[in-house]
């Protein structure tokens, strides 16, 4: 009864996640409104806080790159976001903080200010179920493949993460 009881209270608990790609402008703007969509079919949106930052300022304040924005609409998602770069109290606020490749991961843990807030880093690829990938790449100097592509992984990818966090959100408290 009581881890019943207990599984019911982290369900309800807010999680925080962020996600991170170098520049904000293309991968990590669509993992979140992939991530976004999901949790409000699923009538979960209250419980979460979704949002991106890059690890560059160069394209701070802008929205998404126009062909992100153009493949991300023939799927029916709509970007919004406006980059903008991480911030170190970004590390203390999100519960997950999910980069897109390597060198996505190898600065986010030289900018974690502490062991606590490196626990939180993850790579996007490992929540994915169907495809087998290790990074997200860069479409940012390819053509239109590339963002159909970063859209196929994102969209497994978040599935798996929503599971993920169905299954393990407890964890993160
Ligand atoms: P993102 O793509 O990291 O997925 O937003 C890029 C955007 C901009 C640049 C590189 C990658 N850039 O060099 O300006």
């Amino acid at each position: 009864m009581l881890p019943m009881l207990q599984k019911c209270r982290t369900f309800e608990a807010m999680k925080r996640i962020l996600f991170i790609c170098l520049g904000n402008i293309c991968r990590s703007p669509m993992a979140e409104a992939v991530m976004r969509r999901l949790v409000e079919e699923a009538g979960r949106a209250s419980e979460f806080e979704i949002d991106s930052a890059g690890l560059i300022s160069y394209h701070e304040g802008e929205e998404a790159d126009p062909r992100m924005q153009a493949h991300a609409r023939r799927r029916g998602y709509r970007l919004t976001h406006r980059s903008r770069p991480i911030r170190e109290s970004d590390f203390r606020r999100f519960d997950l903080i999910i980069g897109m490749d390597d060198s996505n991961i190898g600065r986010l843990h030289r900018l974690s200010p502490d062991l606590d807030t490196d626990r939180k880093i993850h790579r996007m690829t490992e929540f994915c179920r169907e495809k087998v990938v290790d990074h997200v790449p860069d479409p940012y100097y390819g053509g239109a493949q590339g963002f159909e592509n970063v859209i196929d992984i994102l969209e497994d990818a978040c599935q798996g993460l929503f599971q993920w966090i169905i299954d393990n959100g407890h964890t993160l408290q």
